[in-house]
C-alpha cells in the first residue's frame, strides 16, 4: 500500500522530459514505432491530474530508461563495462535499496547485486519477511567502476538523472541508501556511515535510511546487528508502526 497514489503519468512524463528523455514513448510490449509512425509522446498524454499511472505504465517507462542507459556513454565507465547493470525488482516496490556501482558479477550478468554481497543482501530482505521480488535494487553507477573502485562524483552526477527517473517511476515508500558511497551521494554529504546512520532524509520526497553496506558486513561481521536494528526501522516504517520522523540534520 502507498502513502499516496502514484503520480499522474503526464507528470512523470513531463518529469522525464526535464531530464532529457525527450524521445521517451509508451509501448505495450509491442515494437518500437517505425519513422513516420506517431509514438505515444509526453505531449499526447493526458494533463496533469489525469489519471495516475498504473505499474504497467510505469513498468513500460523504467525499461524505455534502461533502453537508453544501455547506450550510456556519458562517462569514463562506459568504456570498461560489459553490461550496463540498471536495476532490478518490481515497479510497484514499497522498499528500493540503492548500492554504490556493479562489481564484477553484476557486470558479467548484468543485474544488481547479485555477487557475494547479493546473497547477503537478499538474506538482509528476507529478514525483515520480503524476497527480492518484491523490492526494487539500483546502484548510484550502473556501470562498474574499474577494480571496484569508489564511483567518482563526477560519474555519479553522470549517472544520477537514470537513478532519479528509477525512484519517480517506482515512487518507493522507503529508500535504504547501502553504505557510505550510496548515502554520501544521495544525501550529498561527506558525513562518514556512523554518523549518517540512525535518522530520516527524504531523498526526492522519499523517506529514506541509511544502514551498512552488505559487502561492509562480510568483512566485519560487527555491522551485522546495528544493519538488523536499521532494517527493523524500515520494516516497521513501511508496516506504518513508527512514531514519526525525527527532524533533519
Ligand atoms: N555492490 C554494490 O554496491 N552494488 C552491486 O550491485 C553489487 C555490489
Ligand atoms: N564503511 C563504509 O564505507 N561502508 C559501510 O557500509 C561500512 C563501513
Amino acid at each position: 500500500m502507498k502513502d499516496s497514489p502514484p503520480p499522474p503519468i503526464a507528470d512523470l512524463l513531463g518529469y522525464l522530459r526535464e531530464l532529457g528523455f525527450e524521445d521517451l514513448y509508451l509501448r505495450s510490449g509491442g515494437a518500437p514505432p517505425r519513422p513516420g509512425e506517431e509514438a505515444a509522446t509526453a505531449a499526447a498524454e493526458p494533463a496533469p491530474g489525469g489519471p495516475a499511472a498504473p505499474a504497467g505504465e510505469r513498468a513500460a517507462l523504467l525499461a524505455a530508461v534502461a533502453e537508453r542507459a544501455a547506450a550510456c556513454t556519458r562517462c569514463r565507465l562506459s568504456q570498461k563495462r560489459r553490461t550496463v547493470v540498471f536495476g532490478t525488482g518490481s515497479p510497484d516496490a514499497d522498499l528500493m535499496f540503492i548500492g554504490e556501482g556493479p562489481g564484477a558479477e553484476e557486470d558479467r550478468q548484468g543485474l544488481p547485486f547479485v555477487g557475494p554481497a547479493g546473497e547477503l543482501l537478499n538474506k538482509i530482505i528476507a529478514a525483515i519477511d520480503l524476497a527480492r521480488e518484491d523490492v526494487y535494487i539500483a546502484n548510484i553507477v550502473k556501470c562498474r567502476p574499474p577494480g571496484n573502485r569508489d564511483p567518482q562524483p563526477d560519474e555519479a552526477e553522470a549517472c544520477r538523472e537514470y537513478l532519479e527517473a528509477q525512484i519517480e517511476l517506482v515512487q518507493p515508500r522507503v529508500i535504504v541508501a547501502l553504505g557510505r558511497v550510496a548515502a554520501q551521494s544521495l544525501l550529498d554529504s561527506k558525513a562518514p556511515l556512523g554518523k549518517m546512520r540512525g535518522t530520516w532524509y527524504r531523498v526526492r520526497g522519499v523517506p529514506t535510511r541509511v544502514t551498512y553496506h552488505p559487502a561492509a558486513l562480510l568483512r566485519n561481521a560487527a555491522f551485522k546487528r546495528p544493519t538488523w536494528e536499521d532494517m527493523q526501522i524500515v520494516r516497521d516504517r513501511l508496516l506504518g508502526v513508527d512514531a514519526g520522523e525525527r527532524p533533519q540534520g
